[in-house]
């Protein structure tokens, strides 16, 4: 089988093609022959060394995915071959087959593309945990999305509105405000200035965001601390803007806010009924067309390095997702 390999730390230029033994499946494992996978930015950072999980060398990067099972191994009942499921892995997806642990697989629903099952799990799974159970976001509250046309910021976007919020969408390009709008937003801010406050402040009738999503950090933590209304949360997704921020903390005080960690991962692990009913209610969302994921861009294996330099380079727009 072809996989994308990452033989040291480096750049999406630097992965290379090339041709692996198919792996077996062990105890309550399962092979998969992938389809689609979805990119994220840890995807990006791993190859650099710069992410908390570091695989041995060589690997493949890629932690989410759509296929067909094609091997199952000894005990496995939850799923047979033939298959359509989806799940994370960590790395190892940008291949033409994987292994990963049955209980970490999904099926996914009748009708719908297995380019959407790769391309929605990471970033709904997050912006939805965020919003509901970190956020305790309520109809009819203001909620303020920075990064707003990116992966975890345009599902964040379309989930704001299913669940009745008004949305404030930021994100630096015009491009990237239309797909904002037409995921739903309210309004949109352009934030390429670093000037985030006033705008939400008139926007607001001066009493900030109730609920603002930050997965950009850096600089617009500060703005955050300013744009947000008495009573509001701040929810810490992640840090792709630059430094992680340092609060002036008198401003929670002063805000009566709170400052929420966001951390799906654990989440996923520590809570796994919340986890499995918020997957009933994404489901159910989806299969209402209350909330449709955006793939913007397709690209086959051998390009894989595309996909994560169009992250990298701040280019991609909702999802990229790479076709096996
Ligand atoms: N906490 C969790 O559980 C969790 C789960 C999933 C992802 N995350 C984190 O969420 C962040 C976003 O992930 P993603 O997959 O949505 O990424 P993405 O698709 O690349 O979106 C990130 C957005 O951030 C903005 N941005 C600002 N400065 C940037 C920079 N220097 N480089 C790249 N983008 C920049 C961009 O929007 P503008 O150009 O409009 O500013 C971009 O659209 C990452 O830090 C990721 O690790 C956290």
């Amino acid at each position: 089988m072809k996989a994308l390999l990452c033989k040291q730390e480096g750049t999406p230029e630097s992965l290379v093609l090339e041709e692996l033994p198919e792996p077996t499946p062990g105890p309550g494992e399962v092979r998969v022959a992938v389809r689609h996978v979805g990119i994220n930015f840890p995807d990006c950072l791993m190859i650099e060394g710069k992410y908390q999980v570091k695989p041995p060398f060589p690997f493949a990067p890629g932690g989410e995915f759509s296929g067909v099972v094609s091997a199952i191994g000894e005990g496995v009942t939850s799923v047979a071959v033939g298959d359509r499921v989806a799940g994370g892995s960590g790395h190892g997806a940008l291949a033409e087959a994987l292994v990963v642990n049955a209980a970490g697989l999904r099926k996914v629903a009748d009708g719908m593309p297995l380019a959407v099952a790769a391309a929605w799990n990471t970033t709904y799974g997050t912006s939805y945990h965020a919003l509901k159970q970190r956020g305790q976001l309520k109809p009819g509250e203001t909620l303020l999305v920075l990064g707003a046309a990116g992966g975890v910021g345009l599902a964040a976007v379309e989930l704001g509105k299913a669940m009745g919020a008004r949305v404030l969408a930021a994100a630096s390009t015009e491009a990237k405000r239309q797909a904002a709008l037409e995921a739903g937003a309210d309004e949109v801010i352009d934030y390429s200035d670093g000037d985030l406050k006033e705008k939400v402040k008139a926007l607001t009738d001066g009493r900030g965001a109730d609920v603002i999503y930050d997965p950009v950090g850096g600089p617009l933590f500060d703005q955050c601390l300013r744009s947000v209304a008495w009573n509001g949360r701040i929810l810490v997704v992640g840090f792709v803007g630059g430094d992680i921020p340092k609060a002036p903390i008198n401003l929670i005080l002063l805000k009566g806010c709170q400052v929420v960690g966001v951390f799906y991962g654990a989440f996923t692990g520590r809570e796994r009924a919340a986890d499995a009913e918020n997957w009933r209610e994404l489901n159910a969302l989806w299969a209402s067309g209350a909330i449709r994921p955006k793939i913007s861009a397709h690209y086959p294996l051998a390009e894989g390095g595309k996909a994560l330099r169009a992250l990298m380079d701040r280019e991609a727009i909702g999802k990229v997702v790479v076709d096996l």
